[in-house]
């Protein structure tokens, strides 16, 4: 069985291609949504947190984990990778097809806070320096905001101030730094224009997870999508969202009561 995990609806654009690719795979999704958003909380609680959930997916039979989520991968995956003796699969920005397709030698990257601040991200990002412009910019509420739900002012008002600098620093490429985006990929790229590619990674990831998934790809292609939060929130959230509606089910979801207790002990908390 292959663990994905995210801090909610995000890692869903990672899992709907990893479903695509692996149509025979037992796939468990765990929405950490009690504890989101990832994004502004301590490396500290972050790394509780993702020990925790990775514990628990071991425990329901994953042999393959896949962390759907730019903020916790770029904090957590190695200590994750040092502790267990399983796949570990993250995700990171896409900057390098971003740099590499340029035209205009500008790129911008849309990711959390923390992301950004991250020295793995940084990193990352200095390989690039100084042949291309990278134009980091943090979406601070984006993800909860899409968490509330589709078509709201509140998300139309962070992708335009977001955006506009994009615009100003002449960016060709866009990268979608935080798993969460691409469900609002459709309106970012009318306010970029149709000149502006935008990078999303979800298919190469779940090309990687098929390089590596071994047994845990042959199974009887079940899906469960488990939520810390509220169930009827994430059936509604799944209903609608198109790109999510399109390939998962209201009863595919379940509660996740196992995981609930550290929600209430630390999810309030936030750096
Ligand atoms: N979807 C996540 C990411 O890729 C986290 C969003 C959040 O919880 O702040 O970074």
């Amino acid at each position: 069985m292959i663990g994905v995990f995210d801090s909610g609806i995000g890692g869903l654009t990672v899992l709907q291609w990893i479903r695509q690719r692996l149509p025979q795979a037992d796939l468990l999704y765990l929405a950490d949504q009690a504890f989101a958003p990832y994004g502004a909380k301590s490396t500290e609680l972050l790394q509780q947190r993702c020990d925790r959930i990775a514990d628990w997916l071991i425990a329901q039979g994953c042999t393959v984990l896949v962390v759907a989520c730019n903020t916790a991968t770029a904090h957590c995956v190695d200590a994750l990778r040092q502790r267990l003796p399983f796949d570990i699969i993250g995700v990171e920005p896409g900057i390098k097809p971003a740099a590499l397709g340029t035209r205009s030698g500008a790129i911008g990257i849309l990711a959390t806070e923390n992301t950004l601040a991250s020295s793995r991200y940084q990193q990352l990002a200095s390989r690039f320096n100084p042949n291309t412009c990278v134009v980091n910019q943090p979406c601070p509420g984006l993800a909860d905001a899409i968490e509330l739900g589709p078509d709201t002012e509140q998300i139309d008002a962070i992708l335009t101030r977001c955006t506009a600098v994009m615009t100003d620093a002449g960016v060709d490429r866009v990268v979608l730094g935080c798993t969460h985006y691409p469900l609002v990929k459709d309106r970012l790229q009318r306010l970029l224009g149709t000149q502006v590619q935008l990078i999303d990674t979800g298919e190469a990831i779940a090309g990687e997870v098929a390089r590596r998934a071994g047994s845990a790809e042959w199974g009887q292609g079940s899906t469960r999508l488990l939520t810390t939060g509220s169930l009827p929130r994430l059936q509604q959230l799944i209903g609608a969202y198109p790109v999510l509606s399109s390939h998962f089910q209201a009863n595919q979801c379940e509660p996740a009561p196992d995981l609930m207790d550290l929600a209430q002990t630390t999810g309030s908390s936030s750096a």
